[in-house]
């Protein structure tokens, strides 16, 4: 019998180990229809079934004309990329891995928002979808029960200001399971699937997700940035608690999160009594 066809597993050859891959994510006809389509709520979709990123053939697409709103989904990432140079584990069936094209009417000094606006995009809906409340670790993690589950990459070409390209990576853990992360992330991270009631169906996630995009990307177009701060203020994992700002030099700062301001920035009381307004680096929480 060919390993092959024990699923849930599929055993892929190496070249002098086996790996084993969880293949545990549950597809729904509309999965098949719509890559076969090549479509997905009236929008083109680029399928691969493997690829390294698909962030940077987004960012190849949208060069070359590819009109707004283009997905590009992936059922597996070699190269996949997360903020501040980390790698995104993206193992095959186990998670939801895409990128969309954008090319939104708005100022260059909004485009640093897009990131929290994405998020509030991804609560709504798993909120919406699954009724259970997730939070959101400023910038760009999505948290479910204090553990990441999810997380945004934004990049952007900005030849054109006036017609700018952005690319909004998103990656969520489904059935990923926990051994596949390093032994330092496993007490961080978490997957969907474990938190909801009813099989999660990808097809369904990601429609409900670019629904919300497309509604709150109108939003931030048309009435700005105010009420979806708000928003995402409810969904704040960091407000009035103490965490460690690791700056881009490496510097690290010890403080309370005041919350995000009206340009996204994250403020921070250092001990000292200074605050920080805080547009990059990384931001830890105590877990537990
Ligand atoms: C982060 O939390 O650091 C951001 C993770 C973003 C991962 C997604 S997966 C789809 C898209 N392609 C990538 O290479 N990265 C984003």
């Amino acid at each position: 019998m060919c390993c092959r066809d024990l699923l849930p597993y599929n055993l892929v050859e190496g070249q002098d180990v086996t790996v084993k891959i969880n293949k545990s994510t549950v597809d729904d006809v509309n999965w098949k229809t719509m890559i076969q389509k090549g479509e997905i709520a009236g929008r083109p979709l680029v399928y691969f079934s493997e690829t390294d990123s698909t962030n940077c053939r987004a960012m190849e697409r949208g060069k070359s004309g590819s009109p707004a709103g283009t997905v590009v989904l992936a059922e597996s990432q070699t190269e996949g990329k997360g903020r501040l140079g980390r790698f995104w584990l993206s193992p095959v069936g186990s998670g939801l891995y895409f990128s969309v094209i954008l090319r939104p009417a708005l100022e260059p000094g909004d485009l640093s928002k897009i990131t929290l606006v994405a998020g509030v995009a991804l609560c709504r809906t798993v909120r919406d979808l699954y009724h259970i409340m997730p939070a959101i670790k400023w910038p760009n993690d999505l948290l479910i029960d204090k553990r990441k589950c999810g997380g945004i990459l934004v990049e952007a070409n900005l030849h054109n200001l006036s017609s700018p390209l952005i690319i909004l990576g998103i990656g969520i853990n489904i059935t990923t399971p926990l051994e596949y992360f390093p032994k330092e992330l496993q007490e961080k991270v978490t997957s969907l699937q474990p938190h909801v009631d009813g099989t999660i169906l990808r097809s369904e996630l990601l429609t409900n997700i670019l629904f919300q995009l497309d509604t709150i990307i109108k939003q931030f177009e048309q009435q700005g940035f105010e009420d979806i701060l708000k928003e995402w203020n409810n969904y704040d994992a960091t407000l009035g608690k103490n965490l460690t700002w690791i700056t881009s030099d490496r510097t690290v700062v010890q403080g309370v999160s005041l919350g995000p301001d009206s340009e996204g920035r994250l403020h921070i009381k250092s001990r000292d009594g200074r605050i920080h307004e805080v547009i990059s680096g990384d931001i830890q929480l105590k877990t537990g």
